[in-house]
């Protein structure tokens, strides 16, 4: 029998600092999230010298964490994966530092992993993939349709021309006086609230997979301040139902046309929004009905959010196909998959 394949992970392109150990591309052995929301909620959003900050101060401790709770040490681990891009420059550049310090001292490969890419392959842990498959990946800074033609083969068949799903949740979040990261707190109400503003559904019927979510986004501030001027109460029930009901409209619609444009059994959604109730339901909902033979896989809250374990995931696909970084590896904020 083959050895064990065990990959030691890192994340840090945002505002969570994360080290992973993966068996098998498949098996978490630990998975060590430590969140720096709470630093960042009273500026109500990320500050980006605050975030890189803070994984300087966390990210020796949570290596030792993570190798403690695998119950492994250096010897065991056959690569070292590491987000380089996208992402807060100063904050990817703390997980690279790392990463490749520990590569270099350990005599270790290093896997160069695409934060999106990680994303996309926490659906890894959920179930065997079988390509073509294609994944919505929406998180507070994408909003993509992407073809996986094979391991590891992106290319953007859709994507939003403004802001990401999860930046608009936040921004309307604030208008409404919930702090950040607002989308969790808006999918809450948005269940006990009903679509009543009529918000519009921008690009639904455009022909191409492209998003928008300014213009919602816009409707929605407009809407709030206009009755706060007439001293009118709203509900915010029903205004978190209004805003998501528009979001996730387009998002489903979007994905069906790409599955009839683009044909996979598999269908994964991956992000922090992947978390949102709403779209689960309304996307489960539809395939059901339209499309049952097409699998949704959605991975678990936990893996949904920013984490290291999927970096790891992505990374033993890599490393099946020979993808290595040397000692000059940098972090690219901008990095993105093609576009098809
Ligand atoms: O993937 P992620 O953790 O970080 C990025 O790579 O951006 O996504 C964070 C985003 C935030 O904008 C947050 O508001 C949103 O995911 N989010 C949600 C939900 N949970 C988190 N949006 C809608 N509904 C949710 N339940
Ligand atoms: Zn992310």
């Amino acid at each position: 029998m083959a050895k064990d394949e065990i990959i030691l992970a890192f994340e840090s392109s945002c505002d969570e600092t994360s080290v992973a150990v993966i068996k098998n591309g498949d098996k978490i052995l630990s998975n060590i999230i430590a969140t720096q929301i709470n630093s960042h909620k009273r500026f109500g959003g990320v500050v980006p010298e605050v975030a890189s900050r803070h994984h300087v101060e966390e990210i020796t401790i949570i290596i030792d964490d993570a190798l403690t709770e695998a119950g492994i040490s250096y010897e065991d681990v056959d690569a070292v994966a590491v987000t380089y891009g996208p992402g807060l420059v100063g904050s990817l550049l703390i997980g690279v530092t790392a990463a490749k310090t520990i590569a270099y001292a350990h005599h270790l490969p290093l896997i160069p992993v695409n934060h999106m890419a990680g994303h996309i392959y926490a659906a890894a842990f959920v179930t065997k993939l079988q390509y073509p498959v294609l994944a919505l990946m929406v998180s507070g800074g994408h909003t993509e349709l992407v073809m996986l033609t094979g391991p590891a083969e992106f290319s953007i068949i859709g994507e939003t021309r403004d802001d990401a799903a999860g930046e608009a949740y936040d921004k309307i979040g604030r208008v409404l006086g919930i702090s950040y990261p607002a989308g969790k707190e808006i999918d809450r109400l948005a269940h006990l609230g009903k679509d009543t503003f009529g918000f519009p559904r921008a690009m639904d019927n455009s022909d191409d997979l492209d998003f928008s979510f300014s213009g919602l986004k816009s409707a929605f501030i407009n809407t709030v301040h206009h009755a706060d001027q007439l001293h009118q109460e709203l509900s915010h029930e029903d205004l978190a139902a209004s805003f998501q009901a528009a979001v996730v409209d387009v998002l489903v619609d979007k994905t069906m046309t790409a599955l009839q444009e683009h044909p996979v059994k598999q269908l994964i959604v991956a992000g922090g929004v992947a978390a949102n109730q709403g779209l689960r339901e309304a996307l489960g909902a539809r395939l059901a009905t339209e499309m049952p033979d097409v699998e949704l896989i959605v991975p678990p809250l936990r893996l949904c959010g920013d984490n290291a374990a999927m970096v790891g995931a992505a990374a033993h696909i890599l490393r099946g196909k020979n993808v290595f970084a040397g000692e000059t590896l940098n972090a690219e904020p901008n990095l993105n998959f093609a576009r098809a």
